[in-house]
């Protein structure tokens, strides 16, 4: 996507925002976040791997050259579901390094004043007591399944660590739990579970069949609405000062199950037909409860969007950009 506000602006505008992977789910929801209230002083240009391939250090060089970012939000990943990981391992780990050394590097040689990068609830390690905190990102290996991915996010906060020290780069990143929301990909196989029901549900209605759900239900989530995390990371690239990630998720009372989110997706599309959860197949983790103590000590009065009316937009806008949505 090409930068919004012309050449002429550059040597006026105090900060220019580079979004790398601006075209995925929570680039697109930042994107309409910045234009719902937009700032004078503000240049927001949302980048994707047809403006850069990140992995190539040249092509990095020349996107840092010519947009002169004054501050990034790093969202470009190589990122999929399970069987996407647990075949792909290598790729997600070597693909992903290069991304964030080639991103993070540029962003010290060039200047940056900021910059915010995105790790995942689902890095943190297999064995663990619940809540997870911020401070337990390294405390022993993470699931097999997607080691590869895992460690190569952890070493983010290792960089930022070490940009900080070396440097005194303010860099700093923030770890979101499931995210969902408009833009999303809603790949049957390989997507992730707000967008997989949305999709079945939508199929079952039209060809008017049962809704098979995997698994039993049980398990529990936290899903952070795509607008929100928006929301949320603006303030981190503009007032959150610590290197340290910062978990971005909705509290432990609001974690629902597998069940309980099939329901509103459910209702959301008002389908009507039978529900069968295929028990035969894996619940995956039962629970990774993640805590939001610490983003609520900064913003206690921070209002989530409502689960129900966050995943009827959801439904909505794929049901009107069925033929166009990522599937
Ligand atoms: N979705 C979740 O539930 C979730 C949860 C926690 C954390 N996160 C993290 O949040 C960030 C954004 O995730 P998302 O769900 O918005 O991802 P997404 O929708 O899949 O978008 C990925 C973005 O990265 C870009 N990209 C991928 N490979 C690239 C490369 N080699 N060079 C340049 N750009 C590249 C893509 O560009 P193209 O459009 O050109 O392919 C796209 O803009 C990621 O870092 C992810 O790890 C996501």
């Amino acid at each position: 996507m090409a930068a919004q506000n012309g050449e002429a602006k550059r040597t006026k505008v105090p900060m220019r925002v580079l979004v790398t992977g601006g075209t995925g789910l929570v680039g697109q929801a930042i994107h309409r976040v910045v234009q719902e209230d937009p700032c004078e002083d503000e240049e927001w240009i949302f980048v994707s791997s047809k403006d850069a391939d990140l992995t190539d250090p040249a092509a990095t060089q020349a996107l840092f050259e010519r947009h002169q970012p004054t501050h990034v939000i790093h969202l470009a990943a190589m990122v999929g579901g399970l069987f996407r990981n647990l075949k792909y391992n290598l790729d997600f780990w070597r693909n992903n390094i290069r991304i964030n050394d080639n991103v993070l590097h540029l962003a010290y040689e060039n200047g940056v004043r900021k910059c915010v990068s995105c790790l995942s609830t689902c890095i943190f390690p297999d064995k663990t007591t619940y809540p997870i905190d911020e401070t337990m990102v390294h405390n022993g290996p993470p699931h097999d399944s997607n080691f590869g991915y895992s460690y190569a996010k952890r070493m983010i906060d290792v960089q930022n660590r070490a940009y900080y020290v070396q440097h005194g780069c303010k860099f700093t990143s923030v770890i979101p739990t499931n995210v969902f929301g408009p833009h999303d990909n809603f790949n049957l196989e390989d997507g992730h579970v707000v967008p997989g029901l949305v999709h079945k549900v939508y199929t079952a209605k039209r060809d008017n069949k049962p809704l098979t759900v995997w698994g039993t239900g049980s398990p529990r989530r936290q899903f952070i609405y795509s607008y929100d995390l928006a929301r949320l990371m603006v303030w981190v690239l503009k007032d959150y000062q610590e290197v340290d990630p910062i978990i971005l998720s909705v509290g432990e009372e609001d974690e629902i199950s597998i069940k309980e989110c099939a329901e509103l997706v459910v209702d959301a599309m008002d389908f009507k037909g039978e529900v069968i959860f295929d028990t035969t197949k894996s619940d995956g983790q039962f629970k990774k409860t993640a805590s939001n103590a610490k983003l609520r000590k900064y913003l206690p009065d921070f209002r989530f969007t409502p689960i129900k009316q966050a995943l009827k937009e959801t439904c909505d806008w794929f049901t009107e950009n069925y033929d166009t949505a990522r599937k």
